[in-house]
């Protein structure tokens, strides 16, 4: 067994509340990032989310995969995600802290576990993850920035606009983010699972 370890450190000016809204905004990965072409949502609530994604990679984005991510979040300054990437389990621990007033510091931890022949696969992984998580990034940064901004103007999802001053300094992230009956993200369990309430 062998595991590759590989860290990435960010920083941005925008609120612990903005940042968590994107990491937990499922509805935003095929059509903001280029790896991502398709994501559902199987199972989500309070501090947990069940997501089907199919990815395509840098470099050898003809090569798409499907893969269950299951992801938590353990308290206020910590997600840990599950996955699997080429067969490989993975875990991905982000943790987001708010330094200093609308100023957060963003560590990225990813873990690939090989085994096997799979071990092959190292020098890949250390290559391809840290383009990955750029690539990513750079592609979330305008999403944070204009929810942040909207924040500011008291913007409130499903109301627009709010004239409640206060709510500037409220904690609006909350988990499931609510999302309209028929979004894109709830196509399968609409579809297919169609007693997923009872769940
Ligand atoms: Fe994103």
């Amino acid at each position: 067994m062998k595991i590759v370890e590989i860290n990435c450190k960010k920083e941005l000016n925008v609120d612990s509340d903005t940042a968590w809204w994107n990491q937990w905004d499922h509805e935003h990965f095929s059509v903001a990032h280029e790896g991502f072409k398709q994501a559902q949502v199987f199972y989500e609530d309070k501090n947990c989310a069940v997501v089907y994604l199919e990815i395509t990679l840098p470099i050898i984005s003809f090569f798409k995969m499907g893969s269950l991510h299951f992801m938590v979040q353990k308290d206020e300054e910590n997600m840990l995600s599950f996955s699997n990437f080429l067969g490989c389990p993975s875990v991905t621990h982000i943790t987001i802290r708010e330094t200093r007033k609308e100023f957060c510091e963003f560590n990225m931890n990813y873990k690939f576990l090989l085994s096997g022949w799979k071990i092959i696969l190292a020098p890949i992984i250390k290559f391809l993850a840290p383009k990955w998580n750029e690539r990513s990034w750079q592609e979330d940064l305008p999403l944070k920035q204009r929810r942040f901004f909207m924040k500011k103007k008291n913007f409130i999802d499903f109301k627009g606009i709010s004239n409640d001053k206060i709510i500037n300094n409220k904690i609006l992230f909350k988990l499931p983010l609510r999302k309209i009956n028929d979004s894109k993200v709830y196509e399968y369990l609409n579809k297919y699972f169609k007693n997923h309430k009872n769940y």
